[in-house]
């Protein structure tokens, strides 16, 4: 197994995967049968976790995290065996750069000495892989390509984790490019730019997309558990009875109203610093690269409302991602329930239509 795959991104050999997401807050798994676009929704299912078993991007907790994913795995029953998975967070490095070189070839030649001038780790501690995306054929010459970064004990630790369930690692990806994956299961290779935000329990990861291929990437440290913890603070409620009332609502009218503003604080504060990160990018691209819509994934984008509250800060038409858009689903899959959660599944739909090489 090559441990790191970028390269080969977008390519869906028919052997596709079972998708494991393992975020911090709740493992999501997604399994599709047939081929090309007759793909169809086989299994999806999610589990939590204990809090504090996956923080930064890094298991804490093995065991604990081993064990919900042995138990997600029992009642789902999944077919296929290779899995694919991403990480995420500090011991990741995604930059897009420019270098030198024309071809694949000397990119890869030169890869390490590159790298050395990007990545703040040892480049021994670290596996390297880049994707190109474009090539200039003027007299400056050379490459965009991105360069991705991971530290090999990460990757090593979430490959283990698979192994210790029975699945055989086939990919470990980034999170970012993931979500790319997911918006063109859904859409296809989209010509107008879009910028891609999922925000999960602790973290949040904004793309910008274009032509099916990423143009530029940031994480971002705010999510659903800031928003849990905000809402205790204002309301005295314990952790539990918060994140509660924050995803299924409460009958008191108080209360609704005291969560209600909470939200309506945190989301401002997160569209600034999404306005920002897309500011920042449109300050060195071109104007045909400007991003004219936004799609939502991750569990806390399914808060009520946040679409709209999306489109009118940000400028800019938000809807939640369904990576099942247009695809079936077995019998037993509940088409509202699949629906309802498909934002959340955004990653691991991703994942399970990367290839098993
Ligand atoms: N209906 C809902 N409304 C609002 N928030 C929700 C809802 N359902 C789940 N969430 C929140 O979504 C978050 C979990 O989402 P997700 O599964 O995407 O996170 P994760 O992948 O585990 O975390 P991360 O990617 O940050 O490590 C939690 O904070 C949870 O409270
Ligand atoms: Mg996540």
């Amino acid at each position: 197994m090559k441990k790191f795959n970028l390269q080969g991104l977008f390519k869906k050999n028919p052997q596709a995967t079972l998708g494991v997401d393992l975020g911090s807050h709740t493992i999501k798994i997604v399994e599709f049968s047939g081929n090309g676009r007759e793909k169809q929704v086989r299994k999806i299912g999610r589990a939590l976790l204990p809090q504090g078993a996956i923080v930064d991007g890094s298991i804490k907790d093995h065991e604990a995290v081993q064990e919900v994913l042995e138990r997600l795995m029992e009642n789902l029953q999944p077919s296929l065996k290779k899995a694919s998975t991403s990480i995420s967070g500090y011991s990741v490095i995604v930059k897009r750069i420019h270098v030198p070189y024309m071809t694949e070839k000397e990119i890869e030649e030169n890869l390490i000495i590159e790298s050395e001038k990007y990545v703040p780790f040892e480049i021994s501690d670290v596996y390297i892989d880049f994707s190109v995306l474009k090539t200039y054929e003027d007299d400056n010459g050379g490459s965009d390509i991105f360069l991705v970064a991971a530290k090999k004990d990460i990757v090593d630790e979430y490959a283990n984790l698979l192994e210790g369930v029975g699945l055989t690692p086939a990919v470990i990806d980034v999170d970012a490019f993931t979500l790319v994956n997911a918006f063109e299961l859904a859409f296809g290779k989209v010509e107008e730019p879009a910028v891609l935000i999922d925000i999960g329990a602790s973290k949040t990861n904004l793309n910008i997309v274009r032509q099916g291929m990423p143009i530029f990437t940031r994480d971002m440290t705010m999510g659903g558990e800031q928003l849990t913890e905000a809402i205790q603070e204002a309301t005295g409620l314990n952790r539990d009875d918060a994140e509660v009332a924050k995803t299924a609502g409460t009958k008191d009218t108080v209360l609704s109203k005291e969560i209600a503003n909470v939200v309506k604080e945190m989301t401002h504060l997160w569209t600034k610093e999404i306005k920002k990160a897309i500011s920042f990018f449109k300050s060195s691209a071109a104007s045909e690269e400007f991003p004219t819509c936004v799609f939502l994934s991750g569990g806390t984008s399914m808060l009520a409302g946040i679409e709209e509250y999306f489109t009118d800060s940000l400028g800019l038409e938000t809807r939640r991602l369904n990576a099942f858009t247009g695809k079936t689903s077995d019998k037993d899959i509940d088409e509202k329930y699949l629906e309802r959660i498909s934002p959340q599944m955004a990653i691991a739909s991703g994942l399970a239509i990367r290839s098993a090489e």
